[in-house]
């Protein structure tokens, strides 16, 4: 009997070919929705890989059900969707796609700093409306981003790769980080002081126990009332009810968010009703050669896992 493969959303043949003659590769055949829990955990039981995705959740009652389970390979750099702990204690691997989306999420994330900063999303819809009149001096200004202040929080590879491009666009870059870098023209501050400083505050750390709600109520009303919040990382870094009154009461000028802590973002949620907040469906890596290079790390993983090679990007 082939080793199976379970794969938590339906993906392009393409990537998962390789895999087909040696693996039994089963699949959700919904691109769409993702695969009920029942039915994880049902394919769980027998599968020896699970590909997943970070709308997965992968907890310690998965995995303790698992029992042929070698590896959890995960379509998205970030993975705080799965129970390391649990699958440390089974000895299961577990893998990301770290680099290859760096590029590509640093776009996006500095594309959302550009469309909150300059109101893109509202200007489209004057035009589409029919509100626009005509040119007005002041109308549908924003906030100069050549020249701003950008305070990065956490200076990892997509950090580093937004601060080349803000420096294009001459920024003064600051960063706040775990522990300090030697960065070329871009200096260190503690956290209160990159908040009281920034012009953009933008989140690029991952979401742990310690970075949950990190930008909550105190830190917002550090910052200036001109300032942009930018998340592209992961929703609950920034505590949604207190931004919500930051936005509303005009604390901070406009926000950008990639991310949510519930995700979809229900259509009644209040965060919708606010016109200084910009939202995308969290489409930091979604780039089209990127998204099929992460696939290519997970489906390599996989193999090397089930054949007994060194498992390449495994965070546990
Ligand atoms: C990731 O890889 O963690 C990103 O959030 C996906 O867009």
């Amino acid at each position: 009997m082939k080793p199976i493969i379970y794969i938590t959303r339906k993906l392009p043949d393409e990537a998962v070919k390789s895999l087909e003659d040696t693996y039994e590769v089963r699949m959700w055949q919904e691109e769409e929705q993702p695969v009920p829990r029942e039915v994880l955990l049902e394919e769980a039981k027998s599968a020896s890989a699970l590909w997943t995705m970070l709308s997965d959740q992968i907890d310690s009652e998965l995995i303790e059900t698992a029992e042929n389970l070698k590896i959890i390979s995960n379509l998205a750099v970030g993975y705080n969707n799965i129970d390391l702990d649990a699958a440390r204690k089974h000895k299961i691997a577990v893998t990301n796609t770290p680099e290859v989306l760096t590029q590509t999420t640093a776009d996006l994330a500095f594309a959302l700093l550009l469309a909150t900063a300059r109101r893109l999303v509202q200007a489209e819809k004057t035009v589409r409306s029919g509100e626009w009149k005509s040119w007005t001096p002041m109308g549908m200004t924003g906030q100069d981003v050549y020249g701003a202040t950008l305070g990065i929080i956490g200076m990892g590879r997509i950090g580093e790769a937004v601060c080349r491009r803000a420096q294009g666009f001459d920024m003064n870059v600051i960063y706040h980080n775990r522990t300090r870098r030697s960065l070329e023209d871009v200096n260190y501050a503690e956290l209160d002081d990159l908040l009281a400083q920034s012009d953009f505050v933008m989140i690029f750390t991952p979401l742990t126990e310690e970075t949950r709600g990190m930008i909550g109520k105190r830190e917002l009303g550090l910052m200036k009332n001109t300032a942009c919040l930018i998340n592209a990382s992961r929703g609950g870094i920034v505590d949604e009810e207190a931004l919500y009154e930051a936005l509303k009461t005009n604390q901070i000028w406009a926000a950008g968010l990639d991310v949510f802590e519930q995700e979809p973002l229900p259509l009644d949620n209040k965060l919708l009703e606010l016109e200084n907040l910009t939202v995308l469906p969290h489409i930091g890596s979604a780039g089209i050669r990127t998204r099929l290079e992460m696939m290519k790390l997970n489906a390599e993983a996989i193999s090397a896992c089930l054949s007994g090679k060194p498992v390449k990007n495994r965070v546990c």
